[in-house]
């Protein structure tokens, strides 16, 4: 656990139409639960929804406007399934887009498989929230969330109006 993380909070979100009905267990939003804490992240909330666009749009206003987490992290729906509809529910919820980290994970992901340049997720900020969107399954979500560990709180330390300078540390 590092230092660095306490005092932050996060919420998890797990778009998945099989899940929503019971019909999966959701090892994915489990995963990143145990995971998120395990870094020293405080958890404020987790929910499951089907891919539908309004409800996951409902879902990341109520964690980022209602509970201001500092972070969500979704899994599922980044795809190319005639059902994923992540990103294009990211288009209602977020303010500022930070590209990078979405493509640090498709780069990172590619040493894997090449099928990471599937994925469609995004990452950025709505007010003082970072969202960032992992695809789906339990191996894709625990190669992606390592890319990103390293760099959050600095992230979010920025996006809280930190003024540390950039320039002080690397990973
Ligand atoms: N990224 C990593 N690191 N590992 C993986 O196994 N799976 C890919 C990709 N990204 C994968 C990955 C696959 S097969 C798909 S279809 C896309 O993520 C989208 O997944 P989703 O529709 O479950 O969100």
């Amino acid at each position: 656990m590092s230092t660095a993380t306490a005092g932050y909070t996060f919420a998890v979100l797990t778009m998945s139409d099989k899940g929503s009905r019971g019909e999966r267990v959701d090892e994915s939003g489990a995963y990143l639960q145990g995971r998120l804490a395990e870094e020293g992240y405080q958890q404020r909330a987790y929910a499951m929804v089907p891919d539908r666009i309004a409800d996951i749009v409902q879902q990341l206003r109520h964690f980022a406007d209602d509970l201001k987490v500092s972070l969500v992290v979704t899994t599922g729906g980044t795809g190319l399934s005639p059902s994923d509809v992540t990103p294009e529910a990211m288009n209602e919820v977020l303010e500022r887009e930070i590209p990078g980290m979405a493509e640090a994970m498709r780069a990172a992901s590619m040493a894997k498989t090449s099928r990471a340049m599937l994925s469609r997720g995004r990452a950025g900020t709505r007010g003082t929230t970072l969202i960032v969107n992992l695809p789906g399954s339990l191996r894709a979500v625990q190669e992606n969330l390592e890319v990103i560990l390293p760099v959050l709180p600095h992230a979010l330390e920025k996006i809280a109006g930190g003024t540390a300078d950039c320039g002080a540390a690397h990973d």
